[in-house]
């Protein structure tokens, strides 16, 4: 790593990130998806960018503009949100802020579905997505510092230990989203790790990215 006087503290890292949802289709027109608008894990791609490190930025289906001087891998659905992020290995650490689609349609339709002759409602099975974030966390190339996300809406912290340990992450960005986190401006987290708990004030989702991608530089520093 670059330890010149004027560097940055990221300076010479490479930073994974993921945002935004994914589009799992039904049909060639019909997609399932969720609120997630981005804000959160661009803002967390450019803070890191900031300071210094060179961003990868897998990102699911969004309005966000590219954040300057991130490289921008655009996706639609959670298979391809892990291909992607294991295409972009190696990185010295990984921010999965994506909200992934947990199931997809067991089989999309290759023609536009039309409605039954009897007005019923068509059968619609779902099979669960990969988990990208367990994944990169038990890869044989997995970065020295991987963070994941917890959207909840009850039990934040709870919940978010049992992730922490079920994933295999080193910490948890639990993040209450029973008001309107999701698609908002602002963000109401805790970080969660093995080391405890911490809560952060109610924050613009930019300070968010910011004081993460501080810790960050601490972590790997
Ligand atoms: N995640 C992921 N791949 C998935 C689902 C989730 O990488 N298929 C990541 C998210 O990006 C986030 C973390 O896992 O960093 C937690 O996501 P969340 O939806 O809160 O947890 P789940 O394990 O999916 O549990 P649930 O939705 O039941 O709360
Ligand atoms: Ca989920």
């Amino acid at each position: 790593r670059n330890t010149e006087p004027g560097t940055l503290p990221l300076t010479g890292r490479h930073m994974l990130v993921t945002s935004g949802p994914t589009h799992e289709p039904l049909d060639p027109v019909r997609y399932l998806a969720n609120r997630s608008s981005g804000k959160q894990g661009h803002a967390i791609a450019a803070a890191l960018a900031a300071l210094g490190a060179r961003v990868t930025l897998v990102s699911g289906p969004v309005t966000q503009p590219d954040p300057a001087g991130v490289t921008v891998v655009r996706v639609e659905t959670a298979r391809e949100m892990l291909a992607a992020c294991e295409a972009a290995l190696p990185a010295d650490a990984a921010v999965f802020a994506a909200a992934v689609a947990d199931w997809r349609p067991a089989a999309p339709a290759t023609q536009k579905m039309k409605k039954p002759a009897d007005d019923a409602a068509p059968p619609m099975a779902l099979v669960p997505n990969p988990d990208i974030l367990a994944t990169l966390s038990r890869h044989p190339q997995r970065p020295r510092l991987v963070i994941g996300f917890a959207a909840e809406t009850e039990r934040v912290i709870e919940h978010a230990r049992a992730k922490l340990a079920r994933k295999g992450c080193d910490w948890i960005v639990a993040n209450d989203v029973s008001g309107d986190a999701m698609g908002g401006a602002e963000n109401t987290v805790h970080l969660v790790t093995a080391a405890g708990v911490e809560d952060w004030p109610r924050l613009p989702k930019a300070e968010v990215a910011a004081r993460l991608a501080d810790r960050v530089a601490e972590a790997l520093a």
